[in-house]
């Protein structure tokens, strides 16, 4: 997508390079477009667990290019006898990185599949390059597929609505900036509005990280698409009050029964849509699909992050002329007060009307699922 302008993916290869990755810093924005290079796996663990990139896919396309950068460094020189113990250990340390997203551990097996088919040390690393690509490939070409078959729900609503913008509600971040290009839950709002559709979004600010006030504004409005932020709790004011059409969210795992796990908030605009009979459609890469299991709230494992990031705020300080000044963060809570921070939660399928996938729609359910994605239907 565009900045200023200029096209971007969120990760790639440093041009004439080959041994380094760059990635856009998502903690500096919406202030600073920061450029970040990665050179080692532990550089790109630590930019993973720390969130200078984030959402489901890009963490996916993240653990692809750390895997390639952990094969260059153990292949270039290394004794056969350590290297696949090495090699291990790399995953290890990238699938430690965060539970939810399921995109993670299917980039790392799959990186781990193809280079143990490489028979000598170059074979490997060439391999492991080719697969981060195709990964980071495959995932911007799900996305903007999943665009075109999210666009006919946004026109069919845009029929009736003469003359007024399509209102479309959606939470956290499940833009381009949580993918390598496109997004999954803004690829239909891009494509509507590439088709002259009116559609204007509510974004949900979502905290405690603030992606949706941070990331999703941000890149609507480098895309042109009108938009308003709203206080995480807005969403069922609106929809009691025909505010919102159409709800799209992302997800970091869904199951294979149309459980969805997505960013903890999810479940809440989730039920306050059904309540007012508002379609809520998720839109997912096959990739955050997970094939074993069938019981999320169950089985999905929810990050528990610090209790810092519910504590303060962060943002730039604002001058009394209403100049922005330098960045700072701030306690919003009483110093001694305990606070948890769960990361995601998870919807139910009965409450999700469909779901939006590179191949097409279909219900969130095992059945409706696997016609889509047969290859995965249990022999
Ligand atoms: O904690 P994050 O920012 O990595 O969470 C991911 C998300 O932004 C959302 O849950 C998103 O809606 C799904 S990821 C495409």
């Amino acid at each position: 997508m565009n900045v200023h302008g200029r096209h971007y993916r969120t990760i790639w290869l440093r041009p004439g390079d080959g041994r380094t990755v760059e990635i856009i810093d998502q903690r500096a924005l919406p202030h600073r477009f920061v450029i970040e290079k990665i050179s080692t796996v532990a550089q790109m663990a630590a930019a993973i667990s720390e969130m200078h990139v984030r959402g489901a896919g890009l963490i996916g396309a993240s653990a692809g290019w750390g895997m390639y950068l952990a094969a260059l460094a153990i292949f270039s020189n290394a004794r056969s006898r350590t290297a696949d113990a090495r090699l291990a250990e790399a995953a290890a340390l990238l699938k430690s990185t965060r539970p939810t997203a399921v995109n993670l551990a299917w980039a790392v097996d799959r990186q781990l599949a193809a280079i143990a088919r490489g028979s000598t040390s170059r074979a490997k690393i060439s391999i492991a390059r080719e697969t981060a690509a195709l990964i980071a490939d495959e995932d911007a070409a799900a996305c903007r597929a999943i665009g075109g078959h999210g666009l006919p729900l946004i026109r069919r609503i845009s029929r009736r609505k003469v003359g007024a913008p399509v209102n479309v509600l959606t939470h956290c971040n499940a833009g381009w900036l949580a993918f390598v290009d496109h997004g999954s839950a803004t690829a239909p709002i891009y494509a509507a509005h590439d088709a002259g559709i009116a559609v204007h979004v509510w974004v949900d600010e979502t905290r405690p990280r603030s992606q949706g006030a941070k990331l999703t504004a941000w890149e609507l409005g480098q895309h042109g698409v009108p938009h308003t932020i709203i206080a995480d709790n807005t969403g069922g004011h609106l929809m009691q009050r025909d505010m919102v059409d159409l709800v799209i969210t992302g997800t970091d795992r869904t199951t294979r029964t149309g459980d969805v796990a997505n960013k903890i908030g999810t479940y809440l605009k989730a039920l306050a849509a059904r309540d007012n009979r508002i379609p809520f459609y998720v839109a997912l890469p096959s990739s955050s699909f997970d094939w074993k299991m069938r019981d999320g709230l169950r089985e999905i494992p929810i990050e528990e992050r610090g209790s810092e990031e519910v504590k303060f705020a962060d943002g730039l300080l604002v001058g009394a002329n209403g100049r922005a000044g330098r960045h700072a963060e701030v306690l919003i809570a009483p110093p001694e007060s305990p606070a948890a921070n769960y990361g995601f939660d998870v919807t139910p399928a009965r409450l999700v009307t469909g779901l939006i996938t590179e191949r097409g729609l279909c219900r969130a359910d095992e059945k409706s699922i696997v016609a889509l994605f047969p290859e995965h239907a249990v022999r």
